[in-house]
């Protein structure tokens, strides 16, 4: 699945169909909160959310199925990034990248991914 997503879209063309209105109006069903976190998460989440990639270890990603942050503060994290104490991003902001229906879509995802 993994490929056809990324064939589908490449990154740097995401914008430009967001912004065109492109494939995503569908994307407030669960099935597309999984593709979106694919695309977008798995890098740094892992495909289960753990948190167990060589990248994550590095950035110290939590586990996000022992979180228990509220709906409104995941969607925030997902909306706006957080960065360290230097300014520096740990996660990046994804209000430019995903619409608030896309956000909704993939913080329900990431609920779902909890024990
Ligand atoms: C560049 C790596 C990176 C990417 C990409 C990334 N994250 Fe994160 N994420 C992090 C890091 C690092 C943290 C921990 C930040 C902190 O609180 O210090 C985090 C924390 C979170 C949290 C908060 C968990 C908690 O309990 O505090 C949520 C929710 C989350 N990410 C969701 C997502 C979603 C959804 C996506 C995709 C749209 C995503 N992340 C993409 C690195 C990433």
């Amino acid at each position: 699945m993994a490929s056809v997503v990324a064939q589908r879209l490449p990154p740097l063309l995401c914008l430009a169909a967001v912004v065109a209105g492109g494939n995503e109006a569908s994307a407030q069903t669960a099935g597309s909160g999984a593709a979106l976190f694919e695309q977008y998460c798995i890098p740094c989440h892992g495909p289960d959310g753990r948190a167990r990639t060589p990248v994550a270890r590095k950035l110290g990603v939590k586990d996000l199925t022992e979180s228990r942050l509220p709906d409104a503060e995941i969607i925030h994290q997902i909306t706006e990034g957080r960065k360290d104490t230097h300014g520096k991003d740990r996660m990046p902001a994804f209000k430019d990248k995903l619409k608030p229906a896309e956000i909704e879509a993939v913080a329900a995802f990431v609920k779902a991914l909890r024990k």
